[in-house]
């Protein structure tokens, strides 16, 4: 068993714990990040894409924005396409200033290894059994398990960056934390494509066959998603399928066509909404998913979490250079005020464009009417964009 130390002991080396290992290095305070899966995985795993301008600002701004300023795409409106039409948001109308940019998260994940790494961090991959002790006194450690080896990492904090499905959370004493939960009764399909997008902006469609949206990466990369039931077995979806329904839930406006190419990747997640309060237990810290999950329709889950850990950067310098505890009393308080905004909006987004089945026909007109309205009223398509670019 080998003894190390450092400042703050991370788990979970997804955008969360990787830009809070980033934010605290460039403040002078070491730390430690533990991940359960290889490099090579974390960085080819396929997620959103859709940054806010505050996003972008901190990523450019800690110095990590070349490879994002260079290829991501900046997007000034969404496309939302319903009864035939489309219908553009127009952010620079609406929001003057402030814009989208689409970068894939897996990017972002590699442009931050590849800095912790540059910069001397530690970032241990394929670690195992990872437990935590001694978060409700002054001394926390992480265990676990590394190269066949038993370690032990004391820290002063540690930051629970693991993900929905991480430890962290549940290394808190039952009745500490309330759960607030939301289980939709659809998942996405999530398709890559090797072709350029059919349009410079974003699609949200919405039909009786169910949503689509048309993203991208790139241009040459296409990146898709199919409302599908939350259980839908991808086997049922061979390529043929795939286009064929996204041509039908999004070539509804007169002359506008799909282009195809190959698949490069194909995949089912299911949607929720989730928050754990508060986001700390004495010396453990939640940020990101770990602490709460939206439904992808608002593509905020990436930008929540880097919320989070400005937030929990500020608090943790504050406390390593005065001792000074507010930040970190202040941390879940926060945070939980920008997340309920985001999930409000997420539930909303996803509430307005799916088809829920059975189809109840009274709600049915009901989402039309609130499509017709965000469409023609510039105060409710300036609060859908307001809250899509980010408060
Ligand atoms: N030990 C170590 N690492 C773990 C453990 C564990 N027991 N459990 C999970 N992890 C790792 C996962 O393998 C993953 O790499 O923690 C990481 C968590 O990363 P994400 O799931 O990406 O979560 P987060 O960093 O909070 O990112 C926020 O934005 O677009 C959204 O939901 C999307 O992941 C995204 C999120
Ligand atoms: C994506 O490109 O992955 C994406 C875009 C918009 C969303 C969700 C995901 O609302």
């Amino acid at each position: 068993m080998t003894h190390t130390r450092t400042q703050v002991g991370i788990v979970g080396a997804g955008p969360a714990g990787l830009l809070l290992s980033h934010l605290l290095h460039l403040r002078g305070i070491e730390s430690v990040v533990l991940e359960a899966r290889s490099r090579d995985y974390v960085e080819r795993r396929v997620r959103a894409g859709v940054l806010e301008q505050r996003t972008v600002d901190t990523l450019v701004g800690s110095g990590v924005g070349q490879r994002l300023l260079a290829e991501g795409l900046v997007h000034h409106g969404i496309e939302l396409r319903f009864g035939g039409a489309g219908h553009r948001i127009a952010f620079e109308q609406l929001v003057p200033g402030r814009a989208i940019t689409i970068y894939g998260q897996q990017e972002v994940v590699k442009d931050l290894i590849a800095a912790r790494l540059a910069a001397g961090g530690q970032v241990l991959f394929d670690v195992t059994d990872v437990r935590l002790a001694g978060l409700d006194g002054g001394q926390p450690a992480i265990t676990f398990s590394h190269d066949g080896a038993e370690h032990v990492l004391d820290c002063a904090f540690v930051g629970g960056c693991d993900g929905f499905h991480g430890i962290c959370r549940d290394a808190v004493p039952d009745g500490v934390l309330t759960f607030f939960d939301r289980e939709y009764p659809f998942g996405w399909l999530g398709v890559l494509a090797e072709v350029a997008p059919s349009s410079a902006e974003l699609i949200y469609s919405c039909t009786d066959r169910g949503f689509a949206l048309h993203s991208m990466r790139s241009p040459q990369l296409s990146r898709f998603y199919l409302q599908v039931a939350p259980d839908e077995d991808i086997e049922n979806w061979p390529d043929e399928r795939i286009w064929a329904e996204l041509r039908a839930r999004l070539e509804t406006v007169g002359g506008w066509q799909l282009a195809q190419g190959p698949v490069a990747e194909k995949g089912v997640t299911a949607m929720r909404s989730f928050v754990a309060e508060p986001m700390r237990y004495g010396r453990l810290f939640l940020a990101g998913d770990a602490a709460h999950i939206v439904p992808p329709t608002g593509a905020k889950g990436l930008n929540l979490a880097a919320f989070d850990v400005t937030v929990l950067t500020d608090a943790l310098a504050a406390w390593f250079a005065t001792g000074d505890e507010s930040g970190l009393d202040a941390y879940s308080a926060t945070c939980l005020r920008r997340v309920w905004r985001v999930q409000h909006f997420s539930w909303w987004m996803t509430t307005l464009l799916h088809t829920f089945w059975p189809v109840d026909p009274y709600e049915r007109r009901l989402q039309r009417s609130y499509l017709d309205y965000v469409c023609s009223s510039t105060a409710a398509a300036t609060s859908l964009a307001e809250n899509y670019v980010g408060l």
